[in-house]
C-alpha cells in the first residue's frame, strides 16, 4: 500500500490564538506567545497547527469578521511574526493552516464599505443585495446564526435594499456567484500559499453555494439558522476551481472544511470525485454520539462505509472553539482519557483542540464577563501554562481560567507521567510509530464483554484498541502486548484480560 499524504496520517491541532499564549502581556493570547511554546508543540508531538483566524478584524465574531484577508491583527502581532511562527513550526515539522472565512467579511472590509456605498457600485453584486419583499421587510424569512430567530437580513437605508448575513448583522455573506468574488479570494489564498502556508480550514464552507431564487425556509424550520440547512449543489463547482488552484502549489497543500448541517445531508458530497476537499468535518454528527459502546461502534461503522464509498477519508474531532469541551459534554477525566483511544485510534485524521490534552474543562462564565455573542466562551478559556498566580500569563486573560488551573497546567501535568498529558503523547507517539495507527484498514472485534473494541492494520503491521465505556471492569479475550493504556498500567507487557473502568487500551499483536 502508497503511504497516504501527510494530511491523511497526520493529527492536527487547533489554536485559537487569543487563548493559547500571550507574549505581551495584554491578557489576550498573540504569536509571540505561540512562537514561545512551539517547543511545547514538537514535544507533544502533532504534525501541524491550525491556526483560527488571526487577521485584521473588529472582533465582533473575535476574528471570524475578517476586515482585511492578507495581514495580521496588531493585537496578535504583525506579518513577520507569522513567519517567524511558520518557520520555527517548519523546523519542526509542523505544518502550518491558516482558517479561511469565505462566507462572509466584516461590515468593515473594504469591498462591504464600497458594495455598501451605492447600488451603483462595482462591487454591489460582491455582497447579496434585495429590495425589500413587496409591502415591505425582509426579502426572505431566514433567520441567521446566534439570533434567537432575528432576521438574517438587515436595511441599508441609504441604498434602500437589505443585505444577506447569515451570522452577526457585521459579518454580511459574500456572493460567490460574482466571479470576481472568486478571483479575489484567489488571490487571498495564493497570497498565503506564496507564503508557505500549508493548507486552510475553511470556514461554513457549505455556505458559498446558495439558491439564486433564495426561497423562503420551510415553517418547520422556523427560527433555526438557515445557514445550518443550506447545502446547495451550487458549491461544488466553486470547490473544484479552489482544490484545482490548491493542488498546483507543490507540497501537498490541504484543504479541510467545515460543513456544520442540521439536516439530512451527505458530508462526502464534499470531497467531490476526489477533485474537492481533502478533508470535510461533519461537526454535528462527529461531536454528539452517546457515550455508549454500541453507538460509537455503529457511528464508526456508518461513516467508514459512506467515505470508502467515495475513496474520502474521515475527520475526527471531539472538541473545537464552538463547543463545550469534550471533557465537560462527558463528565469525568477517565472519560476524556478512554475518549483520546477514539480520537488517535479510529480512522480518520484527528483535530486536537489546544487544552484538551491538559483535560481542561469549560471555564464558569459570570454573565458580566460573558463576550461572544454565541454564547462559545466557556471552551475557549486561556490555556494555563504553570502553576502561578498568573498561569504563564503576564496580565489578567481576557477570559476567566478553566477549572482547577493551579493543577491543571501544562507544568504540571508535564512533570506528572501519569497524567492525561501524558497519555496524550504516548498515544501520539504510537500513532507516528504504527501505519496501522495512522493509517491502516478498521474492522470491527467482536467480544462479549459491552466494550468497543477493533482492529488496525497496514503493511503487515497490527493494533487492537479497545475502549470500555462502562464504569465497570470488563473482561475482554485479546492478545498482544499493551501498548498504551489509559493510566500507562501494563505497558510493554501481555495483556492480562482485563480493561478497567471506563478505560482505553492499544495491543500490539505478536
Ligand atoms: C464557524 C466558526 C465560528 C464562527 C462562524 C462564523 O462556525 O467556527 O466560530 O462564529 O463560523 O464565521
Ligand atoms: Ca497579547
Amino acid at each position: 500500500m502508497a503511504r497516504p499524504p501527510w494530511w491523511h496520517r497526520g493529527v492536527v491541532y487547533q489554536i485559537y490564538p487569543r487563548s493559547f499564549a500571550d507574549g505581551n502581556g495584554d491578557g489576550i493570547g498573540d504569536l509571540r506567545g505561540l512562537l514561545d511554546r512551539v517547543e511545547y508543540l514538537a514535544w507533544l508531538g502533532i504534525d501541524a497547527v491550525w491556526l483560527s483566524p488571526i487577521f485584521p478584524s473588529p472582533m465582533a465574531d473575535f476574528g471570524y469578521d475578517v476586515a482585511e484577508y492578507c495581514d495580521v491583527d496588531p493585537l496578535f502581532g504583525t506579518l513577520a511574526d507569522l513567519d517567524a511562527v511558520r518557520d520555527a513550526l517548519h523546523d519542526r515539522g509542523i505544518k502550518l493552516l491558516l482558517d479561511w472565512i469565505p462566507n462572509h467579511t466584516s461590515d468593515r472590509h473594504p469591498w462591504f464599505l464600497d458594495s455598501r456605498s451605492s447600488r451603483s457600485s462595482p462591487r454591489r453584486d460582491w455582497y447579496v443585495w434585495r429590495d425589500p419583499r413587496p409591502g415591505g421587510g425582509p426579502p426572505n424569512n431566514w433567520v441567521h446564526a446566534f439570533a434567537d430567530g432575528r432576521p438574517a437580513w438587515t436595511f441599508d437605508a441609504p441604498t434602500g435594499q437589505y443585505y444577506l448575513h447569515s451570522f452577526l448583522p457585521a459579518q454580511p455573506d459574500l456572493d460567490w456567484s460574482t466571479p470576481a468574488v472568486e478571483q479575489a479570494m484567489h488571490a487571498v489564498l495564493r497570497f498565503w500559499l506564496d507564503r508557505g502556508i500549508d493548507g486552510f480550514r475553511i470556514d461554513v464552507v457549505h455556505g458559498l453555494g446558495k439558491d439564486p431564487e433564495l426561497p423562503d425556509d420551510p415553517p418547520e424550520r422556523a427560527g433555526l439558522p438557515h445557514i445550518a440547512f443550506n447545502d446547495h449543489p451550487s458549491v461544488h463547482p466553486i470547490l473544484r476551481r479552489l482544490r484545482a488552484m490548491v493542488d498546483a502549489y507543490p507540497g501537498d497543500r490541504v484543504l479541510v472544511g467545515e460543513v456544520f448541517l442540521l439536516g439530512p445531508h451527505d458530508v462526502t458530497a464534499y470531497y467531490g470525485l476526489g477533485d474537492e476537499l481533502h478533508l470535510a468535518f461533519d461537526l454535528p454528527r462527529c461531536l454528539h454520539v452517546p457515550w455508549e459502546a454500541t453507538s460509537w461502534r455503529e457511528h464508526t461503522a456508518a461513516v467508514l462505509a459512506a467515505h470508502e464509498a467515495c475513496q474520502a477519508w474521515p475527520t475526527l474531532v471531539l472538541s473545537n472553539h464552538d463547543t463545550p469541551r469534550h471533557r465537560s459534554r462527558l463528565g469525568s477525566e477517565a472519560r476524556a482519557r478512554a475518549a483520546a483511544f477514539l480520537l488517535l485510534g479510529l480512522p480518520g485524521t484527528p483535530f486536537l483542540y489546544a487544552g484538551e490534552e491538559l483535560g481542561l474543562e469549560d471555564a464558569v462564565i459570570p454573565p458580566e464577563r460573558a463576550v461572544d455573542p454565541g454564547g462559545r466562551d466557556g471552551c475557549r478559556a486561556p490555556l494555563p501554562w504553570d502553576a502561578t498566580p498568573s498561569h504563564g500569563w503576564n496580565a489578567s486573560p481576557w477570559l476567566p481560567w478553566p477549572p482547577e488551573p493551579a493543577r491543571r497546567n501544562v507544568a504540571e501535568l508535564r512533570a506528572d507521567e501519569t497524567s492525561i498529558l501524558h497519555l496524550y503523547r504516548r498515544l501520539l507517539r504510537a500513532r507516528r510509530g504504527s501505519p496501522a495507527l495512522a493509517w491502516g484498514s478498521w474492522r470491527p472485534l467482536r467480544t462479549s464483554a459491552p466494550v468497543f473494541a477493533w482492529e488496525r492494520g497496514a503493511d503487515g503491521d497490527r493494533r487492537l484498541v479497545a475502549v470500555n465505556f462502562t464504569d465497570d471492569e470488563e473482561r475482554l479475550e485479546l492478545e498482544g502486548r499493551v501498548e498504551v493504556s489509559s493510566d500507562g498500567s501494563g505497558e510493554g507487557q501481555p495483556f492480562a484480560g482485563v480493561l478497567a473502568p471506563c478505560a482505553g487500551v492499544i495491543l500490539r499483536p505478536d
